[in-house]
């Protein structure tokens, strides 16, 4: 099944000059770039995108931390596009992240763990339109 999913480099990736190696990861796994865009997300942005964590203890850091640089934006689309680049990304604290994932390989830690995915058909169709004004049915 082909599937278009939402990613996020992250404030520490882009800061750090990963943007090139963490795309090599998705290319080099069969996803295509279907839209990317490098920029500074405001707060209003960042609240929406982790508006499920909203109230939590870790919500203000979370967004205090995405908005602090540019990040950037990239629609992916392959076979089991969604499930895949979670896979490829790792899991949410690099230290416990399988080897050779990308938090494994790139994170810092579990608040900047560089990048982001999707995690459903719903949340990369929501995700999508947060990020990108066009939609790609
Ligand atoms: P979550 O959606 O649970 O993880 P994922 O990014 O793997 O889908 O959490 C969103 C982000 O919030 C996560 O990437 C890092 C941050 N976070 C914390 O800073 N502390 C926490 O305890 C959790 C669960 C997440
Ligand atoms: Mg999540």
């Amino acid at each position: 099944m082909t599937e278009k999913t939402l990613v996020l480099i992250k404030p520490d990736a882009v800061e750090r000059n990963l943007i090139g190696r963490i795309l090599v990861e998705y290319e080099r796994n069969d996803l295509k770039v279907l839209d990317m865009k490098l920029m500074k997300a405001s707060i209003d942005l960042a609240e929406k995108h982790y508006a499920e964590h909203n109230g939590k203890p870790f919500f203000n850091r979370l967004v205090t931390y995405l908005t602090r640089s540019p990040i950037v934006a990239l629609v992916l689309e392959g076979e089991n596009a969604i499930s895949r680049v979670r896979a490829l990304n790792g899991t949410t604290d690099p230290e416990t992240s399988k080897d050779n994932t990308i938090r494994a390989l790139y994170g810092l830690s579990l608040s900047e763990n560089t990048v982001h995915a999707s995690d459903s058909k719903e949340s990369a169709g929501r995700e999508r339109s947060i990020w990108f004004a066009k939609n790609y049915s």
